[in-house]
Parts: C-alpha cells; structure tokens; sequence
C-alpha cells in the first residue's frame, strides 16, 4: 500500500471526522445519549462507506463539499450497525474501535438508543444534501433498502441463524455477506453516482458503482472473517478469535484461510474491471482502495 494512498485515505477520513464532530454539536438530544452517539461515532474507525460515496460521487463531478452531509450519514448507519452487532443478544463483544463496546460503558438501553438515534440522524443529514431534490430522494431510498430488511439487517438475521452451523452453502454464505456488510459498501458508491446525476435504475455509472460496490462489500467482509482469525488485536481495534468463540458461519471456518484470502482477492479484481471507463485521481483511488480492502490489517 503506497504512502500516498495511507494519506489519501486519511485525508479522506478526516474531513468526514471534521464534518461529523460538527453535526453531533447541534443536535439537541439528552445528554447521556448524545454522550453515547459521540462515544462509537468519534471512536476511530476507518471511514471507508464515506470515503467510498465522496470517491464515487467526485469521480463523476460533484465537490466533496456538496456530497459530505450524505457521505457523513452512511457512517452513521455504520456506527449503528456496529453498536448493535456487539450488544449481547448479538455477538456480545466488548471491545471496539480499542474502546469498551456501548453497552459495556453506557448500559444494553442507552446502547440501543444510541443505535437508534444515529440510524435516525442518518437520515436528516442525508435529506439535506443539495442536490436536486429527485437525485436525493433516489439517493436515500437506494440507502434506505441497502440498511434496512431485504439487506444489512436481513443479513444479520441471516447471520444470527447461520451461528453455530456445522456447514454451510457457499451460495448462502456469499448471499448472507452480501447482505449483511455487502449491501451498504455498494449503497455508499450507488449513492454517489445517483447524487452526481446518474440514472437510479439504468445509468451506467449506477451500474458500474453497484458491481464495485458488490465486489468489494464481498471481499470486505471474507477479509474481515480472516483478520478474526489471523488479526492483531490492538491494530483491529476489536477482539480476534471472537468468531471462531460462538462457532460464527464465516469463509475461513468453511473454505480455509487460503482459499478465502483467493476470493476476496478474486472479487477486488473484479471491482477494480468495474473502473475501466474512468480517469483522473478519484478512479486512481478507488482502485487502491479495492486493493487495500484486502490487504489491510485492520
Ligand atoms: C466492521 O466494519 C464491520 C463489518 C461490517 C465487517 P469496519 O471494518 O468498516 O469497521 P470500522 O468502521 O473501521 O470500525
Ligand atoms: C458485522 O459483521 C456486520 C454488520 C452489519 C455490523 P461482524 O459481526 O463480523 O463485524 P465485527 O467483526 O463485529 O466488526
Ligand atoms: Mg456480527
Ligand atoms: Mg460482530
Ligand atoms: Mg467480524
């Protein structure tokens, strides 16, 4: 992984940081639970769901400026997400992002709330982007069916059900990973091509957003499922072996290290063919940042 691209990535991150840190001040929601959406929002974590929108929607012409509140939402949802996942009727962790879990340090209420209340600010902050109003509402809805049943949280279901299977499909496997972390990796590059003006349903930039989005969601979570097995504990922010503790249905307990390391690989490099039709640093970009979903160590 090149310098330049560490500091890109940074550069990237951090503007979304900067964006966050202001919204969060002007919510007037109780303390302790803006305290607690502060809390996971503010921990770190590697931004990549708005990086990958401010990419996308940049390398078709938008300034970051105009896409940031709608990239700024989607980690949001993220943060949600992994609120959620670690709450002990889920995978009951207790460390992330290198801090105790919401629930460790607010209590399981406050962390539900917490969940709620950023999958909820999401939303506001997505709805007041300033593109035209047609393009913001193709946007969210495409956001909206990513994080809700038919994906990230059907996935979750998936996954909760697949917990402690003795083998599983690897259609199934791929269809749950889709789901659970595939759909809102591809919902955040969708969105930013909508928002630059691509047609939801049939523009090919939609198309070519949704294949990359797709393929790197997939290689995302296989790489995630690898790093719970060969992982370093202070790097990753969270546990290792925390999978392999509840018998989780993942790519290394079914297929091996090898061979799943292959088909992350595999799915990069379709996402990478994805790009072919663009120029400029925002498709130099996208195209290490699907190399460095693979290689990363945290
Ligand atoms: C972890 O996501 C959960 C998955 C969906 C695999 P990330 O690896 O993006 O976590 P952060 O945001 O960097 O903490
Ligand atoms: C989480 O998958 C997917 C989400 C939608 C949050 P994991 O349960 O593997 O994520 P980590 O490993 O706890 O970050
Ligand atoms: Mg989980
Ligand atoms: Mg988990
Ligand atoms: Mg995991």
């Amino acid at each position: 992984m090149s310098k330049e691209f560490k500091q890109e990535l940074a550069a990237r991150a951090s503007q979304v940081e900067k964006y966050l840190e202001r919204c969060l001040q002007l919510e007037k929601a109780p303390g302790e639970l803006q305290e607690a959406m502060e809390y996971s929002l503010m921990a770190g974590g590697k931004r990549v769901r708005p990086v990958l929108c401010l990419a996308w929607g940049e390398m078709l012409g938008t300034s970051t400026k105009d896409i940031l509140p709608f990239a700024s939402g989607l980690e949001m949802i993220h943060t949600y997400s992994l609120v959620h996942d670690d709450l002990p009727a889920m995978d009951n962790d207790d460390l992330r992002r290198g801090k105790p879990t919401s629930h460790k340090k607010f209590g399981e209420a406050l962390a539900i709330l917490a969940g709620d209340g950023l999958l909820t600010q999401a939303f506001t902050m997505m709805l007041k982007s300033s593109f035209p109003a047609e393009n913001v509402l193709a946007a969210v809805g495409h956001v909206a069916e990513a994080a809700g049943p038919s994906g990230m949280v059907g996935g979750q279901c998936m996954d909760m059900r697949a917990t402690g299977r003795e083998s599983m499909k690897i259609e199934d496997l791929k269809s749950m990973h889709a789901m659970k972390t595939g759909a809102l990796l591809r919902a955040a590059c969708c969105s930013g091509a909508i928002l630059a003006g691509s047609d939801p349903d049939n523009g090919k930039d939609t198309l070519n957003a949704h294949n990359y989005g797709s393929n790197i969601g997939l290689a995302f979570q296989i790489v995630d499922d690898i790093l719970d097995v060969t992982g370093d504990e202070t790097s990753l922010g969270k546990r290792v072996g925390s999978d392999e503790s509840v018998n989780k249905s993942t790519y290394p307990r079914f297929l091996g290290l090898e061979k799943s390391r292959d088909l992350a690989q595999a799915a990069s490099d379709e996402a990478k063919a994805c790009l072919n039709d663009y120029h400029g640093p925002s498709k130099d970009f996208l195209y290490m940042l699907a190399q460095y979903i693979v290689d990363r160590a945290s």
